[in-house]
């Protein structure tokens, strides 16, 4: 794979942790899991847009941006890493988000606040017609911040560019290195899965470095369909940007259970906060109740099942998200936040 020629900035804590959680492995009985710790990428709290956002943020910085625009909704976890990943270059940040200004900040609407972001909210009838308004305020915001003498970059919402899996293709390298370093053969990484760029990244990383390792995204939502489709297109346009030629993919490459979503994007499920609380308490690991407790909660129950081999290595990409916990019940749901 060739990165010489895509500029990056360094923004992340590399390489994160990698290693086995043994409890938790123990509790389930078996497989061994490992944990890879992108919750700990660092830059305003971490979480897997970190490495993404130091090449999207590499390119703003080549073109001679000086502001960054990008969109979410309250309660992003991109918005957030944007926010901080601006302020540790020295960048003005604007984000569009979708829902009213609420009362009072909490969760990572509060970070980016605290960051110093410019925040512009936005609405609709329909969540899709709010994301369409979202993304019409960021062009009028960059005209006018262009008008203004200023150079805006816009970063798409949630990284989900090749340009942004090209972090996650290269992390498997980081990965096989640290699994090298412990003797350990990984059989599988399972992941939250959102736009899936992320995985996008890791199907090209794991393919090109031909480690047979399995990649099972775990889906969050019900948007982006045809998943499969999309993101093995987005596979094949990160494998473009990195060059070798022979790594291409079909949407039956594309591994993802739609199982654990529930009701939807951002509804807690119980089956998540059990796997929060479990992991919290037999690794003190703290998962999210959006993202990485819906991955868990998959992976438990697929061990349950039997999908792994009790002597198989599982990676669980911890993708970060843990401002989440602090976003009030409406996130969390009533079983977490129960005293
Ligand atoms: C904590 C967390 N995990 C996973 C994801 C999903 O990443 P992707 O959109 O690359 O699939 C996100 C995206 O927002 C996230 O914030």
């Amino acid at each position: 794979m060739q990165i010489a020629g895509i500029p990056r900035v360094r923004l992340a804590n590399l390489p994160t942790p990698l290693y086995e959680a043994k409890r938790l492995s123990e509790a389930l009985g078996g497989p061994h899991i490992f944990l890879k710790r992108d919750d700990l990428t660092g830059v305003g709290l971490g979480g897997n847009k970190v490495r993404k956002l130091e090449f999207l943020l590499g390119e703003a910085r080549n073109r001679g941006a000086n502001v960054v625009l990008t969109a979410g909704a309250p309660q992003s976890n991109h918005a957030r890493q944007t926010a901080a990943a601006a302020a540790t270059l020295g960048m003005e940040v604007h984000l569009v988000l979708t829902g009213e200004r609420s009362e009072e900040f909490r969760g990572n609407l509060l970070i980016s606040h605290l960051l110093g972001a410019h925040l512009h909210f936005v609405t609709g009838k329909t969540m899709d017609e709010a994301v369409a308004r979202a993304s019409d305020e960021m062009v009028r915001l960059a005209a006018e911040l262009e008008g203004a003498g200023k150079e805006p970059y816009v970063v798409p919402v949630g990284g989900a560019v090749p340009l942004g899996s090209v972090s996650y293709a290269l992390a498997v390298l980081e990965l096989m290195q640290q699994a090298n370093d412990l003797r350990v053969r990984v059989d599988w990484i399972v992941h939250a899965t959102g736009s899936g760029g992320t995985q996008a990244g890791l199907l090209v990383g794991t393919r090109a470095l031909r480690t047979g390792i399995r990649v099972l995204g775990v889906r969050v939502g019900y948007e982006f369909e045809p998943f499969e489709e999309r993101v093995s297109e987005q596979a094949n346009e990160t494998a473009r940007l990195l060059g070798p030629k022979d790594v291409t993919f079909r949407s039956s490459d594309v591994v993802a259970t739609r199982d654990y979503v529930g009701e939807g994007y951002d509804r807690p499920t119980r089956e998540a906060s059990e796997a929060i609380l479990l992991t919290a308490r037999c690794e003190g690991v703290l998962l999210d109740p959006v993202y990485t407790g819906k991955a868990m909660a998959g992976l438990i129950d697929m061990v349950r099942k039997g999908r792994f081999g009790r002597g198989e290595v599982v990676v669980f990409w911890h993708t970060g998200g843990e401002p989440a916990l602090f976003a009030g019940a409406e996130v969390c749901g009533p079983y977490l936040t129960a005293g």
